[in-house]
């Protein structure tokens, strides 16, 4: 049965196939071009970001991000809990919401990716192109390299106009006022 039902679609449009050879006879494919707001949205969800960059409540499942404060970084009220140093290295160390982490590399943090002037707000699309293409702090030249776990050495091979996209959807997210922590290089 279920073959059958399968054979006759496939027949069925190997038929459309063979009655649209001349272009006269087939309708004109519709290009939509995609809305860069929503291919930048969907390239936030399968990208991860928020695993990183929103905020959790803790549950008995685990962190669930905490949409009301959707890709606003590290919390600014949030300290880093002290940890023995001697576990650095031989681990390393996320906070429970995943925003924060502590490794060879110092501490760093989620950056707010909201609209907000404490996030992105005032970043221009090269800007935030060049920060994922060259992992380079704020995407200006002479400043730091991101540092890990941000996966910008992966993110950046994202084709240009979907990192376009990406810039183009979180100046359209509500802004949430948060000043992350600055980036803390390694304790000695
Ligand atoms: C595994 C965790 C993780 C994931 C996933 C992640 N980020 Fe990040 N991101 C971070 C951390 C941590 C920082 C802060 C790094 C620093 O201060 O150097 C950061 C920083 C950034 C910055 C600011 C860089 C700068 O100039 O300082 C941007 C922009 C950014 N992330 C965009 C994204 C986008 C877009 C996605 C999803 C496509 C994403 N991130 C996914 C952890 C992550």
């Amino acid at each position: 049965m279920h073959t059958r039902i399968t054979l006759t679609i496939v027949c069925a449009g190997l038929f459309a196939l063979s009655a649209c050879t001349k272009s006269a006879d087939c309708p004109e494919p519709e290009v939509k071009a995609e809305d860069p707001v929503q291919r930048g949205q969907f390239m936030v969800t399968v990208g991860g970001c928020n695993d990183c960059h929103t905020p959790k409540n803790m549950t008995p499942q685990g962190p669930v991000p905490d949409m009301s404060r959707m890709l606003s970084g590290h919390p600014s009220g949030e300290p880093v809990a002290p940890y023995d140093k001697n576990t650095v290295g031989p681990w390393v160390l996320l906070s429970p919401g995943l925003t924060c982490a502590v490794g060879p590399w110092g501490t760093s943090f989620a950056a707010n990716l909201t609209p907000s002037e404490s996030g992105i707000g005032s970043w221009s699309e090269e800007q935030f192109v060049k920060a994922l293409q060259e992992g380079k702090h704020m995407g200006m030249d002479n400043t730091r390299p991101i540092m890990p776990p941000m996966p910008w050495q992966e993110i950046g091979k994202f084709d240009v106009n979907d990192l376009k996209a990406i810039y183009a959807y979180l100046k359209s997210i509500p802004p949430v006022d948060n000043v992350v922590p600055a980036y803390m290089p390694p304790v000695q």
